[in-house]
């Protein structure tokens, strides 16, 4: 098994009406969490590591890891390079072995976001690495971004479809009201502007900002044509809450082996549920390029 591009799974996703769900990891626990939950359920994922991840750990390292688990677990993995905003950033990580990349010019005014995504695609499309680019803006704290909810801005259907016909990309992430990290409210999302977009737009759709949604929302949200699923923020609460109450119940405790666990497995069981949600569980074979 290998590191594929995103638009494999995604081509079978969007045919069959479910979501491969993304998963931000950062390290190997995240990582082995991941895809040991994936492997039991048999689902696809893709790995996604934002520019923050691959400072703390470095691409090239990364990779590595993801390949030798891709053989370990017998699971084509896409990593997948999130909210990255520059091409000569993708331009290097595609020389190391990238796949799959989501170029974030959705800050830009139109015309800038098309010419950006468009350098990004002519570039990636030669190495057969997939393009997600976004089109509106989410709102929350993503990485090195922090959009408030006065700056963001839901998706224009119109404008979705010019994009996706001025940038070639192969998937675009679209803002409906979902946002970056925990929500105080209960989210609104605009399930109708999301009908409208799937049925106009010819490629798999993304939503970003999956934790902390109710279920529901998500499962609807898949049926009216949602393909990719984001999850960060749960993995990281789930992970960092367990370990906490181990240390708090062992205050002694300093092996790695067992504090890890604890988080991994408590990671895991928000993995489990995504992939409920997505309907992704035995869909592991990799469709055709659409
Ligand atoms: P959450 O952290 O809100 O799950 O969003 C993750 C995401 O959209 C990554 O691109």
């Amino acid at each position: 098994m290998r590191i594929i591009s995103t638009k494999y799974l995604l081509a079978r996703a969007k045919q069959e009406r479910f979501a491969v769900p993304a998963f931000n990891i950062h390290n190997a626990e995240t990582i082995q969490a991941v895809l040991e939950a994936c492997h039991e359920r048999q689902s696809p994922v893709i790995l996604a590591g934002t520019p923050s991840t691959f400072r703390h750990i470095a691409f090239q390292d990364l990779y590595a890891l993801c390949q030798s688990f891709a053989g370990t677990f017998d699971i084509p993995i896409a990593l997948h390079l999130d909210h990255h905003e520059a091409l000569g950033d993708i331009r290097n990580k595609v020389f190391a072995g990238a796949r799959s990349a989501m170029i974030d010019a959705s800050h830009l005014p139109f015309g800038d976001n098309v010419a950006l995504v468009r350098d990004v695609t002519d570039f990636c499309h030669k190495y057969d690495c997939s393009v997600e680019a976004e089109l509106g803006r989410l709102g929350g704290i993503e990485d090195d971004q922090d959009v408030s909810a006065g700056q963001s801005f839901l998706t224009d259907p119109d404008e979705a479809v010019e994009f996706v016909k001025l940038t070639g990309i192969d998937s675009l992430a679209i803002a409906i009201g979902t946002a970056h990290g925990l929500y105080k409210d209960t989210p609104k999302i605009d399930f109708e502007r999301l009908a409208t977009i799937a049925t106009r737009v010819g490629i798999p759709i993304v939503l970003h900002g999956g934790s902390d949604v109710p279920d529901d929302y998500i499962i609807r949200a898949v049926q009216l044509g949602i393909s990719k699923v984001n999850v960060g923020t749960e993995l990281k609460i789930a992970f960092a809450g367990a370990v906490k109450h181990y240390f708090s119940v062992n205050p002694e405790a300093n092996d790695p082996r067992f504090y890890m666990r604890v988080g991994m497995d408590a990671m895991k069981q928000v993995v489990y549920s995504k992939i409920r949600l997505c309907g992704s569980a035995g869909k592991l074979t990799i469709g055709s390029e659409s």
